[in-house]
């Protein structure tokens, strides 16, 4: 048992507490505590209040004291991201910006294919250093939780290398990784035999080893024009949903599908949602699944926003993601990218923090973190300001200076 210590003052302690999971929020709904101190032990939240108080009425506790004008928030969790590749799509860039368009791109040879001939050739060794540096300047941006899929692979021998180098850097850093399996990210181009026959080899053969190895428990597909068709993808996660895992689909980026299949199968969350229709939108909102938007994917394509704003007035949650890949998505700020979201699509500053937070927990199954709460995780960080206004209306260029995970300072 460690000791316990107090972590404070903080000019304001942004708890993001007692925010429905659903549905639009106002900035006065946020639960903002002056001058508040966090009592820390084993990793978790023992007590959260004013600082003052905590010290009184603790006494003789080891104060980890903060100088200087600090907000405080929960750390951010980031619950689609792909950082787990090798080599670059510098190229396919260069070829978007003179108006081919992603798909194009991959049938001539780009996309997602190239990154595959890459990572299939990239060591084990190689990987980790490139996932360790991703994973790293994410943290030190103050992301504590990264959801990371394989899916680079698109073999039995890849994915279980791209699952154990996640596993291997998520033992080695204090940061979080949660794996996903995406080997059904498109049909590699050396299987022979149709997509259906692609996917009933990863569920004979590699689901049960991921499960076997515990390398992850959560599948996701990509259902697209170039990928894997809603009927397709409805035998293999149902497939999978009976070996044991989540679901996660990459749905409505550029054609429908992904929402509705999501819905019918429970899946945990639904990613993208660039051109979502009314109509999935009213089904997002009766269900339990989690939208997550993707601003870093339009950034990276130059293509419309999900309309979040939409989908919060219909009642729906909604996460944000940076989708950070070689690809479509190759930024990686996810603060910077929310930031802009929020002020495109008119999200209020509540529901652009929670999004990044508890809401992102919830898409990712987690109920352990997101909120500053007793018996939560220690996960926080620390803005140099202080009001959390500065935060958002600096659109990501203020970054944290100080980050907690599990209650240990790791930058600061
Ligand atoms: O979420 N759209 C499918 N998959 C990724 C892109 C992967 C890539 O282009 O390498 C995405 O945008
Ligand atoms: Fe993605």
């Amino acid at each position: 048992m460690l000791k316990a210590k107090i972590i404070g003052p903080f000019s304001q302690l942004l708890t993001m507490d007692n925010i429905p999971l659903k549905g639009s929020v106002n900035d006065t709904q946020l639960e903002i505590i002056l001058n508040g101190g966090v009592i820390v032990c084993d990793g978790k939240i023992v007590k959260i209040g004013n600082f003052d108080q905590l010290c009184f009425e603790v006494g003789d506790l080891d104060i980890e004291r903060i100088e200087k004008d600090m907000v405080a928030m929960p750390g951010m969790i980031d619950p689609h991201t792909h950082i787990c590749w090798a080599g670059s799509r510098a190229k396919d860039y260069a070829l978007r910006l003179a108006g081919k368009s992603y798909l194009e791109i991959a049938q001539s040879g780009g996309g997602i294919g190239d990154t595959v001939a890459k990572t299939r050739t990239a060591s084990a060794n190689e990987l980790e250093a490139m996932l360790t540096q991703r994973a790293t300047n994410h943290l030190l941006n103050g992301i504590t939780t990264i959801e990371v899929k394989s899916g680079y692979c698109l073999n039995t021998e890849g994915e279980i290398k791209l699952l154990e180098v996640i596993r291997n850097v998520n033992q080695k850093l204090p940061v979080d990784l949660i794996a996903t399996c995406l080997a059904a990210h498109i049909k590699p181009v050396d299987f022979i035999g149709s997509s259906t026959d692609y996917l009933k080899i990863v569920v004979s053969e590699l689901l049960p080893e991921v499960m076997k190895r515990n390398l992850s428990n959560r599948v996701d597909i990509y259902i697209d024009n170039g990928a894997f068709t809603k009927g397709e993808a409805r035998i293999y996660l149902n497939n999978a949903k009976n070996l044991g895992f989540d679901l996660a689909v990459h749905g409505e980026q550029f054609q429908a599908g992904g929402v509705s299949l999501a819905c019918e199968l429970s899946a945990l969350s639904v990613d993208h949602l660039e051109m979502v229709q009314d109509q999935e939108i009213k089904m997002l909102a009766a269900s339990k699944v989690i939208p997550i938007v993707l601003p870093g994917a339009s950034l990276g394509l130059g293509c419309q926003f999900a309309p979040a704003r939409k989908l919060l007035d219909a009642g729906c949650s909604l996460a944000v993601g940076s989708d950070w890949n070689p690809g479509s998505a190759p930024m990686g700020d996810l603060l910077l990218q929310t930031a802009i979201l929020g002020i495109f699509e008119k999200m209020t500053m509540a529901e652009s923090l929670a999004g990044i937070t508890f809401r992102a927990a919830a898409a990712l199954g987690l109920t352990d973190r997101g909120i500053l709460r007793n018996g939560l995780l220690a996960d926080m960080i620390g803005f140099p300001t202080s009001d959390y206004r500065e935060i958002l209306y600096n659109q990501g260029s203020l970054k944290p200076s100080m980050v907690w995970k599990r209650g240990e300072i790791v930058k600061g």
